[in-house]
């Protein structure tokens, strides 16, 4: 279905506006009519306008229809534009005509709802105002880090999605059907993004991973956003300050681009802006120790789990990287560390206010016999990874790199409860539709 060309709402409050004839184009937010005055607010891509139309202008029937739309139904409307100081925003299209599109059924959202019938509901719930900002800050947060990683000179790649072989621990893949034998769901592109640093040195590529955990907590989604990037020829301390510095570049970027979204969300963009780097470092063995005297009991060699990655930033305004994990609670590429073989060459970068991990950073181990001592430790079948060991034989040099978790920064640069409002269809254990 093709229509004719229709202007934005957004141009009712161009500074030209008054006077204008505009012909609109939008979903009913709400309608009423009193005293032979039919209003509408009107809503496009562009922003919300009232519409006001009177029935000896529009005609009864026409004015009848209009009338009966329900909300989020659909109108096409012709008129001027004025200025009224009674309008949201100040002004008003004064309708001379009314061509309801989509009269709508009567829309089954409401604020009250409980959390599961508006996950039953996403489809609808997601034109809230709320979802709006929120996916609008999402796209300009992939835009802003695509146009670092341009700056900074990373190719963007594609890796494959359906895998052969699980590569952050068999556990957590979901597992499918490859024609009779079995595939996996990509966890992450690490391991292809490793392949392609020898053409190109520095990669990234931004897919979907997935995580079978049955961990509900607020911040896992079993499907979810991966910023990833590959550079060969670093290490530990350049990788952190390639990320300290991406993080500050987006947040600022941001913040330029969307300050009204932000607010209405919670977030001050000055409280973006204001990032800087270097981030605090503070290392496993000194966190352990920080949350011991805290009163958690963690000793060395415990995860740091949500609440302890929680009370090691609460009170932070800024990031903070945990650097050099025991060797056991990472994944088998990790590099040991030179001078202490119980640690391997990591850092998480925990978000602040307590929002935990956003992303995991590593160096690479190069040493072929390292990897194969820790797959076989794994128990997993050595020979499905000999495409990667390869790589070490083959141009092997020093490399390093690191997974963002979009949701996980969105979710903490909009202060959400729950990860789930940084998706617009989320993916969790007891969950895949709509
Ligand atoms: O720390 P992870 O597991 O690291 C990797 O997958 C590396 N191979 C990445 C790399 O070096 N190329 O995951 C990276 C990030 C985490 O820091 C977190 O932000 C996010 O991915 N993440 C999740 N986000 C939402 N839901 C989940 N279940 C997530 N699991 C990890
Ligand atoms: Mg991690």
């Amino acid at each position: 279905m093709s229509a004719p060309p229709s202007d934005p709402v957004a141009r009712a409050f161009a500074a030209d506006g008054v006077g204008r004839s505009v012909r609109l184009r939008g979903w009913v937010q709400r309608s009423r009519s009193s005293g032979g005055i039919l209003f509408l607010l009107v809503r496009d891509r562009t922003g919300t306008v009232q519409v006001t139309g009177k029935k000896d202008v529009l005609g009864p029937e026409s004015f009848d229809a209009a009338e009966h739309v329900q909300v989020e139904g659909v109108v096409e409307v012709e008129g001027t534009v004025a200025d009224d100081p009674r309008a949201p925003g100040g002004r008003e299209v004064r309708a001379r005509a009314v061509r309801v599109i989509d009269p709508g059924l009567p829309f089954p959202i409401f604020q009250e709802q409980t959390e599961e019938f508006r996950l039953d509901k996403r489809h609808l719930v997601i034109r809230s105002e709320e979802h709006v900002a929120t996916f609008r800050i999402k796209a300009d947060l992939l835009r802003a880090l695509r146009t670092f990683l341009d700056e900074e000179e990373v190719l963007e790649v594609t890796p494959p999605v359906l895998t052969g072989n699980p590569a952050e621990g068999g556990a957590e893949a979901f597992q499918i059907d490859y024609f009779g034998r079995p595939g996996y769901l990509s966890q992450t592109a690490q391991l292809y993004l490793e392949a392609m640093i020898a053409p190109h040195e520095r990669v990234y590529a931004l897919t979907p991973s997935f995580r079978a955990e049955k961990s509900r907590t607020p911040r896992h989604l079993t499907e979810y956003q991966h910023l990833e990037v590959e550079l060969a020829w670093c290490d530990l301390e350049q990788l952190m300050e390639f990320v300290e510095r991406m993080v500050v570049s987006v947040c600022r970027a941001v913040a330029a681009r969307r300050p009204n979204e932000l607010r209405a969300l919670g977030r001050k963009p000055e409280e973006l802006t204001a990032l800087a780097a270097p981030f605090p470092r503070i290392s496993y063995a000194d966190a352990i120790d920080r949350l011991a005297h805290q009163g958690f009991g963690v000793t060395w060699g415990s995860d740091l789990a949500t609440a302890e990655e929680r009370a090691l930033t609460l009170e932070s305004a800024l990031p903070l990287f945990v650097t050099r994990f025991p060797r056991e609670l990472k994944a088998f590429y990790m590099q040991r560390s030179p001078n202490d073989p119980r640690t391997v060459e990591a850092a998480d970068l925990l978000a602040p206010e307590g929002y935990g991990e956003m992303v995991g950073a590593s160096c690479r181990e190069t040493n072929v016999e390292l990897l194969v001592e820790r797959l076989a430790a794994l128990g997993v079948k050595v020979d499905d990874y000999e495409w990667y060991l390869d790589l070490r034989r083959h141009g092997n040099v020093p490399h390093a790199g690191f997974g963002l978790g979009v949701e996980r920064i969105l979710r903490w640069m909009l202060r959400r409860e729950h990860i789930r409002e940084t998706t617009p269809f989320p993916r969790t254990p007891s969950r895949h539709t709509p």
